[in-house]
């Protein structure tokens, strides 16, 4: 199945519950907005155009909640459930983009609150149909970037878990791989989360991609020695510069890619890229709790001792000098990113 899908018998959206992988394979099922909210907070459902899609899924929801008798009555109710779901995480901008299309349906004219939300399940689901057309599409191109016998160092998960289906930079490793290239991944772990070792190795197993889990500090020594031929990863949110927003320890890798003569690729539909920001330094951070870094066992023991403190930042921004390129649903792009970027958003 899709990471996220519509029930139409029992009218909810069914997700995978991506907080008990790769132990168990479970589905929730949501019939309120509220609930599609909390998953995001909780990352029962994450990655950015995943996010973006179940937000436009929660304003389906709210459309069913909703007790409204009338269409403007049912737009304040639409209004208000879309500042919750925009308020879930803040950093990737599929979020607020896919809160926009919904509530730009939303002001279309109705003669009727059952037509209204006829038009916002319509839209999202073509939202999520769209997601996976691109997704393929950026495999496509990006696949192009990467040679029989290629070791590439991948940093959190961006496959089918983090998308509606086929996913972003592991899309084009996995279309590369069913094109018959011979590649080997090295996953970042990626704490402190661990979507790399959880999620990533999970997908990677499922495709018979051949891979090693390496821990996050592990990836200079690999790059250094020579034993990386290139770098991909996922994108929250990229400005219009071409910095880009992506999960904590990007940066890092970016850095040592770079130091080492290795290509950095970021891999993101154009959803993900927001012209309203001049450069990453505008693009807010998300701060998350400090018992995802604290709360961790070491052989069946606290590894932290009682009373420690710790910073949780969720993303950071590599600035677009050390980015190789930018793969789209509407081609590879190369610097100057602030042209070339400007020039395809323009086009869509
Ligand atoms: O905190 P997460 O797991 O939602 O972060 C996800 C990422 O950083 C991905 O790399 C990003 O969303 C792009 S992948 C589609």
């Amino acid at each position: 199945m899709r990471t996220l899908e519509w029930d139409s018998t029992a009218k909810r959206l069914k997700m995978i519950d991506q907080r008990v992988l790769p132990s168990k394979l479970e589905l929730i099922s949501l019939d309120t907005y509220q609930s599609v909210s909390q998953s995001i907070k909780d990352m029962a459902v994450r990655g950015a155009p995943a996010i973006g899609v179940a937000a436009a899924f929660g304003m389906v929801l709210a459309a069913q909640q909703s007790q409204a008798g009338d269409v403007d009555s049912m737009r304040a109710d639409l209004n208000q459930a879309a500042e919750v779901l925009g308020a879930s995480r803040p950093t990737a901008v599929n979020l607020p983009w896919a809160l926009k299309r919904m509530l730009g349906v939303a002001g279309q004219t109705y003669s009727s609150t059952t037509k209204l939300r006829a038009a916002l399940l319509n839209e999202a689901q073509r939202m999520a149909d769209e997601d996976v057309a691109l997704n393929r599409s950026m495999a496509a191109y990006g696949a192009e970037l990467i040679n029989d016998g290629d070791t590439i160092i991948h940093h959190c998960n961006t496959g089918a878990l983090a998308t509606v289906d086929w996913g972003t930079a592991l899309g084009v490793i996995r279309m590369a791989h069913e094109q018959g290239k011979h590649i080997h991944v090295l996953v970042d772990e990626t704490r402190p989360r661990l979507q790399g070792a959880r999620l990533t190795a999970w997908e990677l197993s499922q495709y018979g991609i051949p891979y090693d889990i390496i821990s996050d500090n592990a990836a200079g020594y690999f790059l250094h020695t020579g034993q990386v031929n290139k770098v991909f990863y996922g994108g929250d949110r990229v400005a219009r510069n071409g910095d880009v927003a992506n999960k904590i320890g990007s940066y890092m890798l970016a850095l040592a890619a770079n130091a080492n003569n290795v290509p950095v690729y970021s891999v993101v539909p154009t959803s993900t890229i927001d012209m309203e920001l001049a450069s990453g330094d505008e693009i807010p951070i998300e701060e998350r709790d400090q018992d995802e870094v604290l709360n961790i066992q070491f052989r069946n023991q606290p590894a932290t001792p009682k009373g420690a403190s710790a910073r949780n930042p969720a993303f950071d921004v590599t600035p677009h000098e050390l980015i190789s390129g930018i793969v789209t649903e509407k081609g590879v792009i190369y610097p100057p990113f602030e042209i070339h970027l400007a020039k395809i958003m323009q086009e869509s």
